[in-house]
C-alpha cells in the first residue's frame, strides 16, 4: 500500500459559520460531530441507522457546472464528516431559536400540536424546512413525501402533517370530516352549524407568522468560490485508524482504485456505513468520489437513457419523471416501474443520499431497483485505467457470480436503461410491512416480450428479491415458458416451475417461508394480470382495483367540547393549549439527558451482554480490554458494593446468565468509541445449562417450568357448570416500546457523604433511587434523581431505568469516582429492556344460539422473562379487566406468568389490558361466527345492561357505556359503512374491506392499595412557592413524558390561582423535592397530580390577587385525597399515541436460542407517515390504547369476507399482530394451497 500524505483541512459551514477541522476523523459521523464537538444538540440520536429521521439536517451544495445550489435532507448518523468538504449544513439551531427568532416551520409545528415528547421534532422541522427551501409552496403530497423518513412514536402524525400543510397554497382541511360527510355539500354545512358546542379548531392560523422564503440565509459565498476553484486538488483526511481520500478528477479516482483495490468508494454511505456499524467491518482507507462531474449526468439517445452513477436516488427520480413526461408511454415502461418503487424506497433522506452506483454495486438482496433494472435489460458502464467496458445488469451479476462481477480496479461510471417497446412489458412488484421506509418482504422485477401482434412469449425474465442471500433469477422457468401463450395454463405452469426453481430452505434467515413462497407466485399472478390488461384482453373472474401507489393522509378534525363562552378569558382550562415545551422542542432547545453539557472528567459506558440464554459463566478476561487506550475501568458483579440482586432483579450477572442480553460487564472509557472498542475485547467463556425456556409452550412442556410470580385468579357467578365447548387459543405477541430517546443516564458522584445525583428520563424516579441506594448500600436520602423530560416512555421507562441507573452508579462509585454518561444504543436498548408481555389465551365459552354467552372459562399465560419486573402487576391487570364491557354470569379466569430465559418483560401502555381484551374480543367474534350473527350484535347482546357488580366486586353503572356505544355507531354511520364495505367486497375479489367497533370498559387505578395511596399526587410548593415578584414554582411527583402533564398542571394552577399561565413555572421532577412519588403511568398522572394542584390554593393561598406577594407562606407538601379527575379536558392533542401504540400490524420475533431478532429499527416496523390508520385517534393513554384493536378486528372482518368468498366458512382465530403474513396466509386460496401442497394444483 503506498504511503499516505498528511491530513488536509476539512472545510464546511454549519448554520452559516465556517468549520475548519484540522484533524478530521473519517470514522466520525456528522451526528457525533454536531452533538459532541460543536455542541449543537438539537439534532437527535434515536436509531443510528438512517431509519428514523431524528437526526435530519439540511445539506446544501453548490454545483459549479450548473451554477445552482442543491438543498437536500440527510440523516447525520450516516454522513461521514469527511464527505462534507465544501458543503453547508443547516441544523435545527440554524433554522430558528427562542433567543433570536423562531422560524414559521417551528412555530407552526408547535402551535398545531405536532409534538408531544418532542424528541422527533427537530427532525420533523428539518424535513419540512428543506422541502420549503426547494418548494416554498409545496403540495400536500410533497409534505407527506418529505416526512416519510421521519418517525414519531407519540403524535400519530396527523398534527405534524397538518402543520406542514399550512404552507400549501390552498387550505386542505375539511371541517366536518369527522362526521363522515363532506363540507362541500350544502346540507352538511348546516350539519356543521348544528354542532354548536363542538369545536374543531385546535389552533388559530391568523396567529402564524407569514412565511417569506426570501428571508432564508444565503449559501456561503466562500463555498461557491471553493467549488469554482479551477485548481482544486485531491484531499486526504487522516484519522486515528483510517484515511479518507477525495479525488477531484476521474484519473485520480482510477489511480486510487488501482492502488487501494479493497477500499470502498463512499458515495451515499447508506450501505458502507451500516455495514461498518452493524457488520463489524473495518476499512483502513475510504475513497470518496462523490463530487466528480463525470459521475453526474443524464444522457438520452433513441435507444434509451444513461444515468451517471453519482446521481442520488432522488435525482434519479427527477430524471425519470422528466423522461416519462417527454417520451411516449410504451418506451418508458421500465422507467415507470423504477419510479413507482423509488417513491417508497426508504425515506426522503436516504433517497437524497444513496446513489445509483452505490445501489447497483452493493446489490442488497432486498434491492427494489436492481430486479427492475435487470428485467429492463439495463447495462452497467464500467471504467478503469485499462479502459471502458459494459456488463449486463442481469441474473449472474445480481447473484454475484465471479465472472459477472466488477474487477477490483473498475468503477461504475453510469447505468444505461434501454427504452421498452410496444410488445414489451416491464413491472416492479413489492410487498413490505409498511408502504414506505421498509425493506420488501418479497419484491420482483419482471418483463415479457411478445412476438409482435401476438400473445406468444418471445422473452421472459423474473428476478426476485428478499428470497435468499442475493436477488435471484427464475431463469430456467422463464426459458421453459418461451413460445407459450400468455394464458391461464401458462400461469399455472409458471407458478409450479418458479416454486420449484426458487427454493427457500425451511430454516431460512428471517423465516416466513410459506408466506414468501406464496408471495413469489402471487406477484407473478399480479404481473400476469397486468400484462393481460396491457394486451387488452378481458380478464374474467378477477377484478383488480385501481392501484394507489402511496396512500394519502386523509384530512380529519378533532372534535372537542368548546369552553363555556362565559369562562374567564384568562382561564386556560378546556382550551387546546400548546405543550409547555413545544417551541423548545421545535427549536431543539429542549434539553434531554444527553443534551446536557459535558461534566468535567466524565466517562462513557459501554456494556457487554450475555450471548447465551442460560449458561454458567466460566471466566471473564478483562485484561485486553483494560489495556486499550482511554479505558479506565471494567466492572463486573464482583464490584457491586451493595445488593446485586435487589427484589430478584439482577444488576450484573453473577456466576450464570439467564437470558441473552443480560448485562455481564460494563466498560468505562474517556470516549464512547474507546469504551465500545474495549467491550469487543472482553472475553467471556460460558458453559450452557439446560433447560433454555424461550416460549410459553416450552415453559409448559418443560418439567422445570417456573412462574416468575404468583398465579392470579378471578371467579364470578354461580359455580361454573361443566359445559361442552372446544378449547380455543389466541396468541398476542410482544411489542417493542421504541421510545425515540433511548435510555440515557447521567450519574454524577458527589464528594461528600456518598451522595450521587442522577439525571435520567424515567417514569419512576423513586424506583431508580431505591435501586441505586440498594446497589451502593447507602441510604436513599443520599441519592437524588432528576427528571426534566423523557423522549417517550410508554411504560418502558418505569422499571428499567432503575436497573440501568444501578449499573452506572456502581462504576461511578468504584475507584474512578468520575461521572458517567450512559447512552444505550438502539440495538442494546431493544435487547435489554424487552417490552410488552406476549400472551397465550385459552378459552372455553358456553353460549346460546341467539349469541347470549352463559359461561366463560379463560386461562392466560404470559411470557414474564427471566426476572419478575412488573409481571405480577401486569398479570393482575389482565385478570381483573378480563370481563371487559360484558356481563357473563358464570365467569372464571386465571393467569400464569411463565419464567423464560428471555429479557424480562415490563410495563407497556395498557399494561396487560390490550392482550386480555384481544382474547375477549376474539371469543366474542368466534361466538358471532358460530351463531351466524354480526360481531357487533353479539357485543350488544352481552354488553352490561344494568347496575351490577363486576367480577372484582365493584358496583358498575353501564349507562354511559351503552350511550357511548350507541352514539359511536350513529356518529360513525357504522351500519351504512358496513353495507358499503359489503358491497365493495362483493365486487372485488382481491381487495376486501372490514369494519369493527369494539366496546371498552377501562378502570384507571392500580390494583394495589399502596400504589393508590402513595400515588395520590404530591404537589409541593417550594419554601417560597410564590416568589416576591409574583411568579409561581410548582413541583409535583409526576414525570413529563410528552403527555403534557406539566402543561395540564399549569392550566389547573392558572385557574385555581387565577393568574396567567405565564406566571407559573414547572422546573423538573425530583426525588429531592417530592420524596416517594409513585410512577407516572396508567393514565393517572394528570388526574392525581392535577387534582392535587387543584386543591392547593384552598389550603394554601386562597387569594393570589396581586402580582406581587409579600408574605412568605410555609412549605406545604400536599396529597390529593382521591384520584378523581379535576375535570381536565384541556390539552387535547396528546391523545393520538394511544391508538398508534396498539400496532396491530407490527411484530417482535424471538428465535429459539433466545435472541431478539428485531434489534434494528429497520426490522421493526412502527407505523410511519404513510400508514394512514393513525388518524382517527381520540382517547386517553391506556384506555385509548385499546382503540387500536378496532383495526385488528376490522382486519378480521375483511379476512372473514375473503374466506367466505373462497368457501371457507369455518370459524377462525386471528392472533395479534395481524401481520401481512398472518393476513395473507389466513386468506387461503389457490396460491397458498399450491405452496402448501408442494407445487400441486392449479391457479
Ligand atoms: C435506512 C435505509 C433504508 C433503506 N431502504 C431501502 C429500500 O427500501 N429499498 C432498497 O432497495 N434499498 C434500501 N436501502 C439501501 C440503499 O438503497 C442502498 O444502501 C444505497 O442505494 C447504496 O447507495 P450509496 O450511494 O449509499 O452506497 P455506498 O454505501 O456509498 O456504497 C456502497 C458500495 O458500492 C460501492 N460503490 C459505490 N459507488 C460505486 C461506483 N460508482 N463504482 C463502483 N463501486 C461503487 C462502494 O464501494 C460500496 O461497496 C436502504 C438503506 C438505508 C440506510
Ligand atoms: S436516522 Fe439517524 S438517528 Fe435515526
Ligand atoms: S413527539 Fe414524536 S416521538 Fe415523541
Amino acid at each position: 500500500m503506498p504511503s499516505l500524505p498528511n491530513s488536509d483541512e476539512l472545510i464546511f459551514f454549519v448554520n452559516g459559520r465556517k468549520v475548519t477541522e484540522k484533524k478530521a476523523d473519517p470514522e466520525a459521523n456528522l451526528l457525533f460531530y454536531l452533538r459532541k464537538v460543536l455542541r449543537l444538540t438539537g439534532t437527535k440520536y434515536a436509531c443510528g441507522e438512517g431509519g428514523c429521521g431524528a437526526c435530519t439536517v439540511m445539506v446544501s451544495r453548490y454545483n459549479a457546472k450548473t451554477k445552482t445550489i442543491h438543498h437536500f435532507p440527510a440523516t447525520t448518523c450516516l454522513v461521514p464528516i469527511c464527505s462534507l468538504h465544501g458543503a453547508a449544513v443547516t441544523t435545527v439551531e440554524g433554522v430558528g431559536s427562542i433567543k433570536t427568532r423562531i422560524h414559521p416551520v417551528q412555530e407552526r409545528l408547535a402551535k398545531c400540536h405536532g409534538m408531544q415528547c418532542g424528541f422527533c421534532s427537530p427532525g420533523m422541522v428539518m424535513s419540512i424546512y428543506t422541502l420549503l427551501r426547494n418548494h416554498p409552496e409545496p403540495t400536500p403530497e410533497q409534505i407527506t413525501e418529505a416526512l416519510g423518513g421521519n418517525l414519531c412514536r407519540c403524535t400519530g402524525y396527523r398534527p405534524i402533517v397538518e402543520s406542514g400543510k399550512t404552507f400549501c397554497a390552498e387550505s386542505t382541511v375539511c371541517q366536518v370530516k369527522g362526521s363522515g360527510k363532506c363540507c362541500l355539500d350544502p346540507e352538511e354545512r348546516s350539519f356543521a352549524n348544528r354542532q354548536e358546542k363542538i369545536c374543531t379548531k385546535l389552533y388559530n392560523e391568523d396567529e402564524f407568522q407569514p412565511f417569506d422564503p426570501s428571508q432564508e440565509p444565503i449559501f456561503p459565498p466562500e463555498l461557491i468560490r471553493m467549488a469554482e476553484d479551477p485548481n482544486k486538488r485531491k484531499l486526504t483526511f487522516q484519522g486515528e485508524r483510517t484515511t479518507w481520500i477525495s479525488p477531484v478528477t476521474l484519473n485520480n479516482l482510477l489511480e486510487l482504485r488501482t492502488n487501494f483495490p479493497k477500499a470502498p468508494l463512499v458515495m451515499g454511505n447508506t450501505a458502507v456505513g451500516p455495514s461498518i456499524k452493524f457488520g463489524n467491518e473495518f476499512h483502513p482507507v475510504f475513497i470518496s468520489p462523490l463530487g466528480l462531474p463525470e459521475l453526474h449526468f443524464v444522457n438520452t439517445t433513441d435507444a434509451g437513457v444513461t444515468i451517471g452513477a453519482g446521481y442520488s436516488l432522488a435525482q434519479l427520480n427527477d430524471a425519470l419523471c422528466l423522461i416519462i413526461s417527454e417520451q411516449p408511454k410504451e418506451k418508458t415502461k421500465t422507467c415507470r416501474a423504477l419510479l413507482k418503487h423509488l417513491r417508497t424506497l426508504a425515506g426522503a433522506q436516504i433517497r437524497n443520499m444513496a446513489t445509483l452506483g452505490g445501489h447497483v454495486v452493493s446489490r442488497p438482496n432486498y434491492s427494489d431497483l436492481n430486479p427492475i433494472l435487470a428485467a429492463g435489460n439495463a447495462t452497467i458502464n464500467l471504467i478503469s485505467k485499462d479502459g471502458q467496458r459494459q456488463i449486463l445488469l442481469n441474473g449472474p451479476f445480481l447473484e454475484r457470480s465471479p465472472e459477472a462481477n466488477l474487477k477490483s480496479e473498475e468503477i461504475v461510471l453510469s447505468v444505461s436503461i434501454p427504452y421498452s417497446t410496444q410488445w414489451h412489458f416491464v413491472s416492479g412488484l413489492r410487498l413490505a410491512q409498511r408502504q414506505e421506509n421498509a425493506f420488501a418482504i418479497v419484491n420482483a422485477g419482471m418483463s415479457v416480450k411478445f412476438e409482435d401482434g401476438t400473445n406468444i412469449i418471445k422473452e421472459l425474465q423474473m428476478f426476485y428479491g428478499s428470497v435468499g442471500p442475493t436477488i435471484v433469477s427464475a431463469s430456467q422457468s422463464c426459458k421453459q415458458l418461451v413460445g407459450r401463450q400468455w394464458d391461464d395454463q401458462m400461469l399455472t405452469d409458471a407458478c409450479r416451475w418458479v416454486l420449484d426453481e426458487i427454493y427457500i430452505p425451511p430454516a431460512a434467515k428471517g423465516g416466513m417461508v410459506e408466506y414468501k413462497r406464496t408471495l413469489i407466485i402471487s406477484l407473478l399472478f399480479k404481473f400476469y394480470l397486468k400484462v393481460r390488461q396491457g394486451l387488452n384482453k378481458m380478464v374474467t373472474g378477477f377484478l383488480l382495483g385501481p392501484e394507489k401507489e402511496v396512500s394519502e393522509i386523509e384530512d380529519s378534525t378533532f372534535n372537542h367540547l368548546c369552553v363555556d363562552p362565559y369562562q374567564h378569558p384568562q382561564d386556560p382550562v378546556g382550551h387546546p393549549v400548546m405543550h409547555q415545551s413545544a417551541i423548545k422542542h421545535a427549536t431543539g432547545e429542549a434539553v434531554f439527558i444527553d443534551d446536557m453539557p459535558p461534566i468535567n472528567q466524565e466517562l462513557f459506558l459501554a456494556i457487554v451482554t450475555s450471548t447465551r440464554a442460560h449458561a454458567k459463566i466460566i471466566s471473564i478476561d478483562i485484561s485486553e480490554a483494560l489495556a486499550l487506550p482511554g479505558v479506565v475501568d471494567v466492572i463486573t458483579a464482583e464490584d457491586v458494593p451493595g445488593d446485586n440482586n435487589h427484589h430478584r432483579e439482577i444488576i450484573y450477572a453473577q456466576n450464570e446468565v439467564i437470558c441473552v442480553g443480560q448485562i455481564v460487564c460494563t466498560v468505562a472509557a474517556d470516549t464512547y468509541a474507546h469504551a465500545k472498542e474495549a467491550a469487543k475485547k472482553l472475553k467471556i467463556t460460558y458453559e450452557d445449562i439446560e433447560p433454555k425456556i424461550i416460549t410459553i409452550e416450552s415453559h409448559r412442556a418443560c418439567q422445570h417450568g417456573e412462574m416468575v410470580v404468583v398465579i392470579k385468579n378471578m371467579k364470578s357467578g354461580v359455580k361454573l357448570p361443566r359445559f361442552e365447548s372446544q378449547l380455543c387459543e389466541v396468541h398476542v405477541e410482544g411489542q417493542e416500546h421504541f421510545y425515540m430517546e433511548t435510555q440515557t443516564i447521567l450519574a454524577i458522584p458527589k464528594r461528600e457523604d456518598k451522595k450521587m445525583v442522577l439525571h435520567l428520563g424515567t417514569q419512576f424516579p423513586t424506583h431508580v433511587q431505591e435501586y441505586v441506594a440498594a446497589t451502593l448500600n447507602v441510604p436513599r436520602s443520599r441519592i437524588a434523581c432528576h427528571v426534566k423530560r423523557a423522549g417517550g416512555a410508554f411504560g418502558g421507562k418505569v422499571t428499567k431505568p432503575a436497573l440501568l441507573g444501578a449499573v452506572s452508579a456502581v462504576i461511578t462509585s468504584h475507584g474512578t469516582g468520575r461521572p458517567i454518561r450512559f447512552i444505550l444504543e438502539r440495538g442494546d436498548d431493544m435487547l435489554i429492556t424487552a417490552g410488552r408481555h406476549p400472551l397465550l389465551g385459552k378459552y372455553k365459552i358456553g353460549f346460546m344460539n341467539n349469541g347470549v354467552i352463559k359461561a366463560a372459562d379463560v386461562e392466560y399465560y404470559v411470557t414474564g422473562g427471566c426476572t419478575p419486573d412488573e409481571s405480577e402487576l401486569v398479570l393482575e391487570f389482565i385478570v381483573l379487566k378480563s370481563e371487559n364491557a360484558y356481563y357473563i354470569p358464570n365467569f372464571r379466569c386465571h393467569g400464569r406468568p411463565c419464567k423464560t430465559n428471555l429479557p424480562s418483560n415490563t410495563a407497556f401502555r395498557g399494561f396487560g389490558f390490550p392482550q386480555a381484551m384481544v382474547v375477549v374480543e376474539a371469543y366474542i367474534t368466534a361466538v358471532a361466527s358460530q351463531c351466524n350473527l354480526l360481531p357487533e350484535e353479539v357485543k350488544e347482546i352481552n354488553m352490561l345492561k344494568r347496575i351490577s357488580k363486576t367480577a372484582y366486586k365493584q358496583t358498575f353503572n353501564p349507562e354511559p357505556l351503552r350511550r357511548c356505544w350507541k352514539e359511536c355507531l350513529e356518529k360513525s354511520s357504522f351500519h351504512a359503512r358496513k353495507l358499503a364495505a359489503e358491497e365493495f367486497n362483493q365486487k372485488n375479489y382481491w381487495k376486501k374491506r372490514g369494519l369493527a367497533v369494539v366496546p371498552m370498559k377501562f378502570t384507571i387505578g392500580m390494583p394495589m392499595a399502596y400504589y393508590n395511596q402513595v400515588s395520590l399526587g404530591e404537589v409541593s410548593f417550594h419554601p417560597n412557592p410564590i416568589y416576591l415578584d409574583g411568579s409561581v414554582l410548582v413541583t409535583h411527583g409526576g414525570c413529563e413524558l410528552g403527555q403534557g402533564l406539566h402543561t395540564k398542571t399549569i392550566q389547573v394552577a392558572s385557574r385555581e390561582l387565577n393568574i396567567p399561565q405565564s406566571y407559573i413555572h414547572l422546573s423538573e421532577t425530583s426525588t429531592v423535592t417530592v420524596p416517594n412519588a409513585v410512577f407516572t403511568a396508567g393514565s393517572m398522572g394528570t388526574d392525581i397530580n392535577g387534582k392535587a394542584v387543584q386543591l392547593l390554593p384552598s389550603q394554601f393561598c386562597p387569594k393570589w390577587g396581586t402580582r406581587s406577594l409579600h408574605s412568605h407562606p410555609s412549605s406545604l407538601p400536599l396529597r390529593s385525597p382521591s384520584p378523581s379527575s379535576p375535570h381536565l379536558p384541556p390539552y387535547l392533542p396528546q391523545n393520538n399515541p394511544a391508538f398508534i401504540c396498539f400496532e396491530p400490524l407490527s411484530e417482535c420475533v424471538w428465535v429459539c436460542v433466545g435472541v431478539y431478532v428485531c434489534i434494528h429499527q429497520l426490522a421493526l416496523k412502527d407505523p410511519c407517515i404513510s400508514d394512514s390508520l393513525l388518524h382517527f385517534s381520540q382517547g386517553l393513554g391506556e384506555a385509548g390504547m385499546f382503540m387500536g384493536s378496532s383495526v385488528l378486528f376490522a382486519i378480521y372482518d375483511a379476512v372473514a369476507a375473503a374466506r367466505r368468498e373462497r368457501g371457507l366458512t369455518k370459524t377462525f382465530t386471528l392472533s395479534s399482530p395481524a401481520t401481512p403474513e398472518v393476513i395473507r396466509m389466513t386468506c387461503a386460496d389457490q396460491f397458498t394451497d399450491m405452496v402448501r401442497s408442494g407445487g400441486q394444483g392449479s391457479i
